[in-house]
């Protein structure tokens, strides 16, 4: 027998956070001291930009430095929570120095060397990574956390979401642009959007990814769709995705319908949801308390209610359900951080 877990492969703790000046790299900072993961030391990059400022780590300053290739020296943990590009240049320097990688952009998500990984659903596919691991999309976290316990208790047939996404989900200028925007409308003056094109105050508007202009879908639906494939196992499940940037801070909203394979109770979904670890059952019809991304925010648990049969498919099958999570804890460095725990040698 082994002594621990294949996937416990994460010999040291000297950990890196890349993107530490971000809004999941502030998350990344807040969870590793909450959850006292026992990081021997800590280093902290980011852009040139930010060389030199001072971010605080248990309790202690620590100074950031400008990423480069040798940044990693040293380093058993590379948690990345910049964007695309800069995962895909600095990633491979991380694992030259011998550091595990795991990336909250989505360059590594649909490449099947790079588990991508929920911990409370499908923590075996860590077996056998090659050093890079990615975290899924946040939206594809929210949905699959409530989604998954029902697939694999009654069986899965079809997912349409509709999302209501914060704006944590395009980074800590998009959130400052939220707060100034409408302060702005308030005081009834002008204000030029820059993080994202629309005004976005008391406005919402489809996701601010680039529109593909044959199908119609824009990025972050095109992630959805295919990350959740992956993490459910199913290939070839029909999936539809509407994604709408919403004025909420940090926590997206998912209204789901989901089409088992039989007719199954409302009260039986419930119970299946109540029983899943990371879900919290909030469905009080009596005082229409349902999820909502502000009580989502600040928890770890996905909020899950609304539970009823959805009345637009005539077989029964289908089930709705309205979800709320915080997108950058449970949706970024939460996630992250408890694939770390799970690589920890025992
Ligand atoms: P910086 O603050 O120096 O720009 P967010 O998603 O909240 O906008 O955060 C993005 C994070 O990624 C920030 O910490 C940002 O650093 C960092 N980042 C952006 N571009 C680079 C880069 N080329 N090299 C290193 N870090 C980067």
């Amino acid at each position: 027998m082994l002594p621990h877990p294949p996937y416990r492969s994460l010999r040291g703790t000297t950990t890196a956070i890349v993107g530490a000046t971000g809004a999941v790299g502030a998350e990344l900072i807040r969870v590793l001291e909450d959850r006292d993961f026992p990081a021997s030391s800590m280093k902290l990059l980011a852009s040139a930009r930010s060389a030199g400022t001072t971010l605080m780590y248990r309790g202690e300053p620590l100074v950031v430095e400008a990423l480069s290739a040798d940044s990693f020296v040293g380093c058993d943990l590379a948690l990345f929570a910049a964007d695309g590009e800069t995962a895909r240049t600095y990633a491979p320097h991380a694992r030259a120095a011998g550091a595990i990688v795991i990336d909250n952009s989505s360059t590594f998500r649909l490449d099947l060397d790079c588990p991508l990984v929920i911990p409370e659903l499908n923590l075996e596919t860590l077996n056998g990574h090659r050093g890079v691991i990615a975290n899924p999309n946040c939206t594809a976290i929210i949905t699959c956390m409530g989604v998954a316990p029902l697939q694999r208790r009654f069986g899965l047939r079809r997912l349409q979401l509709s999302t209501y996404q914060a704006a944590s989900g395009a980074g800590a200028p998009a959130m400052a642009e939220l707060l100034a925007s409408t302060e702005a409308y308030l005081r009834g003056e002008a204000f030029a959007p820059k993080a994202l094109k629309h005004r976005y105050a008391f406005n919402l508007f489809s996701h601010d990814s680039q529109v593909d202009p044959a199908s119609g879908y824009n990025d972050e639906e095109i992630k959805v769709m295919a990350e959740t494939r992956r993490i459910l196992g199913s290939s070839n499940l029909p999936v539809g995705v509407t994604s709408v940037r919403v004025p909420t801070l940090r926590a997206h909203a998912i209204a789901a319908t989901v089409e088992l394979d039989a007719p199954v109770a409302p009260a039986a979904i419930r119970e299946c949801l109540a029983d899943a670890p990371g879900v919290r059952v909030v469905d009080d019809r009596e005082a229409n308390h349902f999820p909502m991304p502000a009580e989502a925010e600040g928890q770890g648990d996905v909020l899950v209610g609304r539970i009823r049969r959805d009345l637009g498919d005539p077989s029964g099958r289908s089930v709705a359900l309205f979800l709320a999570g915080d997108q950058l804890l449970k949706g970024a460095a939460l996630n992250a951080v408890q694939i770390a725990e799970a690589l920890l040698i025992a």
